[in-house]
């Protein structure tokens, strides 16, 4: 039974639905008292749910240290391989991102809201929108209006965001200045994710009825799986093991091998760590990071060779192009992999990557795209070497029979 504090329920949310569950009753409470909606977003102990895990109370602290007016802008860009759970919150519970999106505006004396969605999520943005038109007569002190992402991975970097709104090509622009200091129009700006500020009116109302705020976090499952999808779990106590139970177990060999938790940029975890809880202090310990918890699934007979030559050939073609580092290292992680996935090239291919990985590393870039490749490489060579030696020395995977097609895909909404 879903509870006001579930961020995804079963069916679509409407908005007689919303308001049944004390839906807007936050948002109420911190139009009556701004002050107190602050504290409690100045106290909170969450993390930016994108990606990246910064405190979001240090970012309003940020954004409230230059005089307004401010700007929100609610990145549902989401174009990472194997994230859907932006897109299942716009579509399955729009007036939850929309009630969050309007706390904060209010703490933040914001104006102007920018609804940043996927140019490819047409049914999400035509939710979200129903859902803004559901309410603007009744919260007319703030501006909402959509903006379409590009369907480009780097689109959906916060300086990148802010360059699109207004007005560019979509590129980051790199930090500083912080959107915080100097963001749309120039304005401080607070870019947060969809799912983070989902998460604002349970804490407005956990602040008001003096108790803690219960969290749980979307995780969305990709992979060797009989059912991908969106679920939603209690990093308290759902292990990765119930998260693949719930997304109907795994195909293929139906043993696991590895898993990477965060999305293509995590560290692959190995199939004895699936037993920990899916927390973010849990996967930390165990060697890898939350990222935007996009839990990609290997089977025993997957190769991780073919994996990431895929992972880094995303890497590669969603590089743009602004940083002769970048491009480099990007294009020479792809290179290299698909060289040893053909058994092309030099004896120690891969010592290249290490090479490469100093070489940049004090060079100047706009944004983390650059770091991303090395750790699920590095992860997957050091798991698993004997499917890399496979490769060098006889041209294919001794423990993999090859994948048909990409494992990176668009699951469904499970349950
Ligand atoms: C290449 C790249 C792509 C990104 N794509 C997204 C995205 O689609 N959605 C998102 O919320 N954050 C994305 N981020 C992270 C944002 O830069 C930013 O940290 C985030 O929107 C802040 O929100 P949060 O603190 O609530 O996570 C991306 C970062 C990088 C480097
Ligand atoms: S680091 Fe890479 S993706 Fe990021 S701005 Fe530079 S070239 Fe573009």
């Amino acid at each position: 039974m879903p509870t006001p504090d579930t961020l995804l329920p079963p069916h679509r949310v409407d908005y007689p639905g919303y308001l049944d569950q004390d839906g807007y009753l936050a948002l109420h409470y911190a139009a009556a008292d701004r002050d107190r909606a602050q504290r409690a977003l100045l106290a909170t102990p969450l993390t930016g749910l994108g990606g990246a895990h910064f405190p979001f109370a240090r970012k309003v602290e940020s954004a409230l240290a230059t005089a307004g007016p401010r700007v929100v802008v609610c990145n549902a860009a989401e174009d990472e391989p194997g994230s859907r759970k932006d897109r299942a919150l716009l579509l399955g519970n729009p007036h939850v991102v929309l009630e969050g999106v309007l706390i904060a505006a209010i703490t933040l004396d914001a104006r102007d809201v920018v609804l940043y969605v996927s140019d490819t999520a047409q049914e999400e943005c035509d939710s979200i929108t129903r859902a803004v038109d559901e309410v603007r007569q009744r919260f007319p002190f703030v501006a909402v209006r959509i903006v379409r992402a590009d369907p480009r991975y780097v689109s959906g970097e916060a300086t990148a965001a802010v360059d699109a709104i207004n007005g560019g090509d979509g590129r980051p622009t790199g930090q500083p200045p912080f959107p915080t200091e100097s963001g749309v129009a120039g304005l401080p700006t607070l870019v947060a994710n969809c799912e983070t500020l989902a998460n604002l009116p349970r804490i407005v109302r956990a602040a008001w009825d003096e108790r803690p705020a219960t969290w749980t976090r979307l995780a969305t499952v990709s992979g060797d799986v009989t059912a991908p999808g969106v679920f939603e779990i209690d990093p308290g106590t759902d292990t990765f093991n119930d998260l693949f139970a719930r997304a109907g177990g795994l195909t293929g060999s139906g043993h696991l091998k590895a898993f990477q938790p965060g999305g293509p940029s995590t560290r692959f975890l190995p199939a004895d760590s699936a037993d920990i809880p899916i927390a973010d202090t849990a996967i930390r310990a165990a060697g890898s990071q939350p990222g935007c918890l996009a839990v990609r699934v290997l089977a025993t007979d997957t190769c991780i060779v073919e994996i990431c030559e895929e992972i880094t050939g995303f890497f590669s073609r969603e590089q743009c192009g602004q940083c002769p580092p970048c491009r480099m290292k990007t294009q020479t992680y792809h290179r290299t992999l698909q060289q040893v996935l053909r058994q092309k090239g030099p004896d120690d291919l891969l010592g290249r990557l290490g090479v490469v990985d100093e070489f940049v590393a004090d060079m100047p870039r706009k944004c983390s795209l650059i770091d991303m490749p090395t750790p699920p490489v590095e992860s997957a060579r050091s798991l698993f070497p004997e499917d890399f030696s496979s490769h060098t020395e006889y041209g294919t995977c001794a423990h993999a029979e090859p994948l048909i097609s990409s494992q990176i895909g668009a699951p469904h909404h499970g349950q």
